[in-house]
């Protein structure tokens, strides 16, 4: 059960932000990296730019999941990255709140699963789940997630 010299590693919403440097990083320490993204033009770019693999996933569409996990034969480390920012508030009937739950809670459960698999039969992986103070309640259930953000011009 240890650490494989070269661990392959998926990484969701790898296209932009935090997940294209978590690429980066990853690839730089030897990891194999998968970058998913669910635009595949600027996924295969950004791959392109970390140096990885890239691999068609929509959090919103599960079969992208099963096919990108199952076509790897699973993978050492996941990092669930990928997230949404709700403009409306939670409290709005407008509120994405469904999309947000499909692609913070539901996928990243679904992508656990789909990898036991590969971990049981090595021994060793990492989960890595980017959460956000602003889904935290332990401070009160207040912030922008209630009131909403401004109207970008
Ligand atoms: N930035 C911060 O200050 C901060 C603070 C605390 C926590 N975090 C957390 O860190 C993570 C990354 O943040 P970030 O600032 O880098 O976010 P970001 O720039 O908004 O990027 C979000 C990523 O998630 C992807 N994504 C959204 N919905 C998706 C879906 N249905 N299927 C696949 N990918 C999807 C986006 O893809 P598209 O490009 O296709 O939209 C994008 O690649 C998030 O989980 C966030 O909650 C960020």
């Amino acid at each position: 059960m240890t650490r494989p010299l070269h661990p392959t590693a998926l990484v969701t919403g790898g296209n932009r932000g935090i997940g294209l440097a978590i690429c980066k990083a990853l690839v730089a320490r030897g990891c194999r990296v998968t970058l998913g993204a669910r635009d595949e033009e600027r996924g295969r770019r950004a791959a392109a730019e970390a140096g990885c693999a890239y691999a068609r996933l929509d959090l919103a569409d599960p079969d992208t999941c099963f096919d990108a996990v199952v076509q790897a034969g699973g993978f050492d480390i996941l990092v669930n990255n990928a997230g949404v920012l709700n403009e409306v508030s939670l409290l709005s009937p407008k509120s994405d709140f469904a999309e947000a739950m499909e692609v913070m809670v539901q996928a990243p459960l679904d992508l656990i699963r789909l990898n036991l698999p590969h971990w049981r039969e090595t021994g060793w992986g990492r989960i890595v789940n980017l959460s956000s103070g602003l889904g935290a309640h332990a401070e009160g259930l207040g912030g922008r997630a209630l009131t909403g953000w401004p109207r970008r011009r």
